[in-house]
This record gives structure tokens, C-alpha cells and sequence, in this order.
């Protein structure tokens, strides 16, 4: 990792282009300034935009949504259309330099920059165009669209929806290809769910349509495997109609936050709720957020109804269950779609400059995912360390965690357009609950390793008393695994030894790679 400064730019990127990553090792070190210049060249000579390090307004391409993990990319293409695309990457193939495309930039672990030094970033912001087709309901998107920009353009096309994460600065391109879950996913499935086509460029530079017939094995590898192989420029999205009401609720419990005894019976009565087919259907999304280092502890989601039906059915089998009483700061609300999207977004609008974005973090993250119920020694175990060695001020670092209801009854995840394990290469369709645990502090400081080590802790102490299996979350990558564990916690067998195949086929010298991605 390197410093904030970018005014250094030039000494480390060639001091570093040795690099120290297992897997561009061998490429970088080959790397020296004539393959740099025939890669600039070769770019112009294709008619692509692109900035180097040396270009004054370089920082706004290059800098990292993670202030923790910054990566100096050999060049950056600015394709304004798919053939751009074709010729950046053909560009970056002659002359050895590993590919990686940004949409939103964030990743977790700043994959879009390379995850090491001295990629080829290909910068899809100028791919950023929305359409929806009134017929099928077919949303045609643009690679670079940011999620925000993507709800209120198909919004704006007949209040058509689609399920996606609360951030409106993500971008399509990530969140779309690895998973995507919001409140509205148990009702419309996974951002992933939802793809019906992607037209991509591959790693031998042809640019083609993918459906489950045209191409199918590379639609398959997209949809979960994206970053390693190729460069979706427009996915093609079933979306839905908006729901004409959405119910905005949140419950806090003041009383959870006493003992991690009584956190964890008051999680174990919202599980038993959250299995109850009586109760629960498509229509209801909702997680379980533990903030400000542990001294706020709230239920929080949304339902596709009217109040009267949340008032009646929701509201008392959720208070019925829980032994301990909301706070009085707990909230329901009807609101409509766009507006309960904006509200979860957290800012006045959900709009995103098409250019110049520039919030950032400074942060580490984790992710559980498990399939099974959590059983009472993994919530306590979870609570205990949370409590113990998180509480207020005697944290490392700020943090959260958020645990998100996935499955359970009616859940749509996964059930859009047949078996989707069979048809893409994506191993958390099953999970019932997702686990993410996420530690910050501010730009002008170093993430501590203490910091590190308290998250580690965090997620081992819920893993290490789980009765059945656990893995991690695609979209909450984390550099942390080796590349092993990456394996085995983001896709497992027999899905992986799939992937190494199809990888070895379609892209053999390891063009779109970063340090978790398929090897060949
Ligand atoms: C503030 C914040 C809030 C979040 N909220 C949620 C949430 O509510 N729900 C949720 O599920 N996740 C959420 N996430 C996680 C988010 O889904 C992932 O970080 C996602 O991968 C980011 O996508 P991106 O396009 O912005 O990232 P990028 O950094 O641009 O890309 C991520 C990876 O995908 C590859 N990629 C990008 N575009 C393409 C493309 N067009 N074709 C092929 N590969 C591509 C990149 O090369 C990189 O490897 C959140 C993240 C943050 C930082
Ligand atoms: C689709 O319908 C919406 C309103 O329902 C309209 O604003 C839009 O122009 C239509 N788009 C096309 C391409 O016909
Ligand atoms: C690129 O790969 C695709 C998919 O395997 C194949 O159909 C196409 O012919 C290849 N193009 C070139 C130029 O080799
Ligand atoms: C492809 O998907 C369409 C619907 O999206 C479906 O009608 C068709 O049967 C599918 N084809 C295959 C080969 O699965
Ligand atoms: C509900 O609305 C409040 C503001 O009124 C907002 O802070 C919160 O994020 C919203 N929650 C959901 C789940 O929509
Ligand atoms: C629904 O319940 C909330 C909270 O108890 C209350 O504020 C609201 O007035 C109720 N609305 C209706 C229509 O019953
Ligand atoms: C399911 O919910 C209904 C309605 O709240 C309740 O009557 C029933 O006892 C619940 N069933 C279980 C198994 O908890
Ligand atoms: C959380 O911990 C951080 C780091 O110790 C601290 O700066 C912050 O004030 C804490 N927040 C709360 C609400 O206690
Ligand atoms: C770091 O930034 C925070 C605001 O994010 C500010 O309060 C603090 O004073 C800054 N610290 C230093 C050392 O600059």
C-alpha cells in the first residue's frame, strides 16, 4: 500500500513496478518504460482517451473509493464506446499489462485500480447511458451507471424498479455481476437475478451479445465472475414496476445493548419471525444493524403494502415475539418507491455526477454468509466479542455490523428465471442470512492494525461456533483471504473448478486479473 500522496506518483510507480503481488509479479518485473510507451501508443493509435500519471487531472481517475488500499495504475482508457473498449483491451494484451474495469470504484478491496500496481484501468464513466424498453420492461444500461442514476433513469421511464444496493454512488458494473442485495431483493431477487442479457467485451477483444443462448458459458461466468472475464459495456435488466407504497420501518431495542445474553434472545425471536411462513413473504425485506460501536441496535427494512396490512400483521408478530420493548425513536412510514430510496441512500438525492465523484473511506470489512438458521452460541459468541472488546470508545476503530435477512420464506433470490445455481456462476443463492462487519476512520489517519485484527475477531468469533457451513460475500470482498480462501469462501466446488476451465478457454494469458481473481 502506498501513500495518499499522489504528488509521488511518478517515483513509485516505476520504484514499485517490480511489484509484490504473486500474481503480476513476473509480468511487472518484464515491465519497464518502452512496454509503458507501446501501451500509450497503442492507445492512441486505437483513438482511445486515456490518462497517465503525469496528466495534471490524473488523481480524479486513479483515486481509490477506499482511502486504505490505493493502487497506481499504468495507464487509464476512457472508452466512450464498446469498439474503445475492444481496442483497450487488445492494447493492454500485445503489450502484457493485466486489465481490470472500474464502474462505481467500490470495490472493498480497489480491484477497479488493480489490487496492485500497474494495470491497465479501463474507466467505463462515459458509458452511462439508460434506456427501458416499454414492451418487455428491458432496461438497457450502460456499464459506467451508477446505481443511484440507474433508479431514478428507469424511475423516470414508467416508475420501473429494480432491486440494488442503498448506495447510489456504486456502480452497476460491480454490484450487478457479483450478487446486489437491497430490502427489495427478496421480492425481485438479486441485482444478479435480474440480468437478462450482457453485451461484453472478452479477453481476445471481441465484443459480443450473451444470453443463456447466445454465448452461454460466458453469461454463465459473468454473472458472479465478472472481473475475470471481460468487460460487460451494457447489461440488459428485467426490471419490475415500482411498488406504488412502500413501508419504511425501524425498531430500535435500547435493551439489547445491555448483555450479549439479551441481544442475543432478542435476535433468536426476530430468526423465529423471519421463518415464519405466516408471516413473511416476497414483499417484506429487512436487516439487523448493530452501529456506533455497539450502543445502537435497531431493526430496519421496508414492506410492499399498505400501513393498515404492516400495522396489522408485521408490526404485532415482530412485537408479539420480541421479549423486549422498542425504543422511542422507532419509526414507520409509508413513503413512495423513489422516496424510500432516497431516504436508504442517506443523501437529499439519488443523483451522482457523471463525473468527479470524490467521497471516500478509510475502511476494512468482512462479510458471514450462512445458509442455516444462527444458532444461539454463534449470536452469543458474536455479541460477547462485540460487547467486550467493541463497546463505544474502547473500540480500535469505528464499526458496524449489518445483518441481512436473504432467504426465508417466499424469498425471490435466486428463483428468477429457473434454477439460477445451474445457470450462473454465482454460490450464494441459498444463503438465509448476510453478515457484514465494516470498521472506518477518517481520511487523515492509518486504519490501525488493531482495527484489522478486532474485525478478524469479530467474524471468527461467529464463525468459529457455527454448526454448519459459512462462506463470504462476493460484493464485500476481502483482501485479507489468500487467494485459497478466496476460492473456497466466494465460490467453492465444484463451481470453481468450472471457472478455472472456462478461464483457461476464453482468457489464457490471464488478461483480466486481479489478486482474488479465477487463475488459469
Ligand atoms: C458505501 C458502499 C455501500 C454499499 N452498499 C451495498 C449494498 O447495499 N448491497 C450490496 O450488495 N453491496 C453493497 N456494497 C458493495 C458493492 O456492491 C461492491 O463494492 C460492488 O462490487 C461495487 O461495484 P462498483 O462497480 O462500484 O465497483 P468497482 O470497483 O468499479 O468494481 C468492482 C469489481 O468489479 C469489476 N467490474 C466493474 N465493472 C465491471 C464491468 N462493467 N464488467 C466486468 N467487471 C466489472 C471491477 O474490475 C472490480 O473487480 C456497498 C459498497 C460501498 C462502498
Ligand atoms: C415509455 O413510457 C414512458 C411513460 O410510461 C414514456 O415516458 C417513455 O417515453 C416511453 N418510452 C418509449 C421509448 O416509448
Ligand atoms: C474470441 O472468442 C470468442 C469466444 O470463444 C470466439 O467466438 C471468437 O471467434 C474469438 N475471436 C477471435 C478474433 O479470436
Ligand atoms: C432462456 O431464457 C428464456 C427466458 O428468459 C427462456 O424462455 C428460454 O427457455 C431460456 N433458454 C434456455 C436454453 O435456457
Ligand atoms: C426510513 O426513513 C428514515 C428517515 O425518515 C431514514 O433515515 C431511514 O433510512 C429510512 N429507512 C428505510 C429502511 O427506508
Ligand atoms: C401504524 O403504526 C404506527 C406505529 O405504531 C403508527 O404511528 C401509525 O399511526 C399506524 N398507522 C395506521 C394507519 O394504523
Ligand atoms: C407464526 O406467526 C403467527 C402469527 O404471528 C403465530 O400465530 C404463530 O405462532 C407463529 N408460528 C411459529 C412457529 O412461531
Ligand atoms: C467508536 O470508536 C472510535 C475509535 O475508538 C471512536 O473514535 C468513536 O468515538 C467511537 N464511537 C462511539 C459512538 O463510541
Ligand atoms: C482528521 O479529520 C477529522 C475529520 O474527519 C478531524 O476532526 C481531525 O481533526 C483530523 N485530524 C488531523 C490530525 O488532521
Amino acid at each position: 500500500m502506498l501513500t495518499k500522496s499522489f504528488f509521488l506518483l511518478p517515483i513509485l510507480f516505476w520504484a514499485t513496478a517490480s511489484g509484490t503481488s504473486p500474481v503480476s509479479a513476473s509480468t511487472l518485473s518484464r515491465r519497464t518504460k518502452p512496454a509503458h510507451s507501446h501501451l500509450t501508443k497503442c492507445l492512441t493509435a486505437g483513438g482511445v482517451t486515456f490518462r497517465v500519471f503525469t496528466d495534471q487531472d490524473w488523481s480524479e481517475y486513479a483515486t481509490t473509493f477506499n482511502a486504505r488500499l490505493e493502487y497506481i495504475p499504468a495507464a487509464i482508457a476512457l472508452p466512450t464506446a464498446p469498439e474503445q473498449v475492444s481496442s483497450a483491451v487488445l492494447c493492454a494484451a500485445k503489450n502484457g499489462f493485466p486489465v481490470q474495469p472500474k464502474s462505481g470504484g467500490h470495490s472493498y478491496a480497489s480491484y477497479s485500480t488493480g489490487g496492485v500496481n500497474g494495470i491497465l484501468m479501463i474507466d467505463l464513466e462515459n458509458l452511462n447511458t439508460i434506456s427501458v424498453d416499454n414492451a418487455t420492461g428491458i432496461a438497457q444500461v450502460g456499464g459506467g451507471v451508477r446505481l443511484g442514476n440507474l433508479a431514478l433513469g428507469i424511475w423516470d421511464e414508467g416508475h420501473r424498479a429494480l432491486a440494488h444496493g442503498t448506495c447510489p454512488a456504486v456502480g452497476t458494473g460491480g454490484h450487478f455481476t457479483h450478487g446486489g442485495y437491497g430490502y427489495s431483493s427478496r421480492t425481485f431477487g438479486l441485482a444478479l437475478d435480474q440480468i437478462v442479457a450482457l453485451d461484453v467485451v472478452i479477453a481476445n477483444g471481441s465484443y459480443i451479445h450473451t444470453n443463456n443462448e447466445s454465448y452461454p458459458e460466458i453469461y454463465y461466468a459473468l454473472r458472479g465472475a465478472a472481473d475475470s472475464f471481460g468487460i460487460v459495456t451494457t447489461f440488459h435488466l428485467q426490471t419490475s414496476p415500482a411498488p406504488p407504497t412502500v413501508i419504511n420501518f425501524s425498531w430500535s431495542f435500547p435493551d439489547a445493548l445491555s448483555t450479549p445474553s439479551v441481544a442475543t434472545d432478542i435476535f433468536l425471536a426476530i430468526q423465529s419471525v423471519s421463518l415464519n411462513s405466516s408471516v413473511i413473504n416476497r414483499n417484506i425485506g429487512y436487516g439487523v444493524t448493530i452501529s456506533n460501536n455497539a450502543t445502537s441496535y435497531t431493526l430496519h427494512g421496508t414492506y410492499f403494502g399498505t400501513i393498515q396490512d404492516f400495522n396489522s400483521t408485521i408490526s404485532p408478530a415482530f412485537l408479539n415475539a420480541i421479549p423486549y420493548p422498542p425504543g422511542s425513536d422507532s419509526t414507520i412510514e409509508e413513503t413512495d418507491w423513489i422516496t424510500s430510496l432516497t431516504l436508504l441512500g442517506g443523501a437529499p438525492t439519488l443523483e451522482i455526477p457523471l463525473h468527479g465523484y470524490k467521497e471516500r473511506d478509510n475502511f476494512y470489512a468482512k462479510s458471514v454468509t450462512t445458509a442455516q438458521p444462527f444458532t444461539r452460541s454463534a449470536l452469543e459468541a458474536f455479541f460477547t466479542f462485540a460487547y467486550t472488546k467493541g463497546k463505544g470508545q474502547q473500540a480500535p476503530v469505528g464499526w458496524f455490523s449489518i445483518i441481512n435477512l436473504y432467504g426465508g420464506p417466499d424469498s425471490q433470490i435466486g428463483k428468477i428465471g429457473g434454477d439460477s445455481e445451474e445457470i450462473s456462476a454465482y454460490a450464494g443463492f441459498d444463503d438465509l442470512w448476510v453478515v457484514q462487519n465494516y470498521g472506518s476512520v477518517s481520511l487523515n489517519e492509518t486504519f490501525p492494525e488493531a482495527g484489522i485484527q478486532f474485525l478478524d475477531g469479530l467474524n471468527d468469533a461467529m464463525t468459529n461456533n457455527m454448526m454448519g457451513e459459512y462462506a463470504a460475500y462476493l460484493n464485500y470482498i476481502d483482501p485479507e483471504y489468500t487467494r485459497e480462501e478466496a476460492f473456497e469462501l466466494y465460490y467453492g466446488e465444484p463451481l470453481f473448478s468450472r471457472l478455472k476451465e472456462l478461464k483457461k478457454e476464453l482468457d489464457p494469458k490471464n488478461l483480466f486479473r486481479n489478486p482474488q481473481s479465477i487463475p488459469v
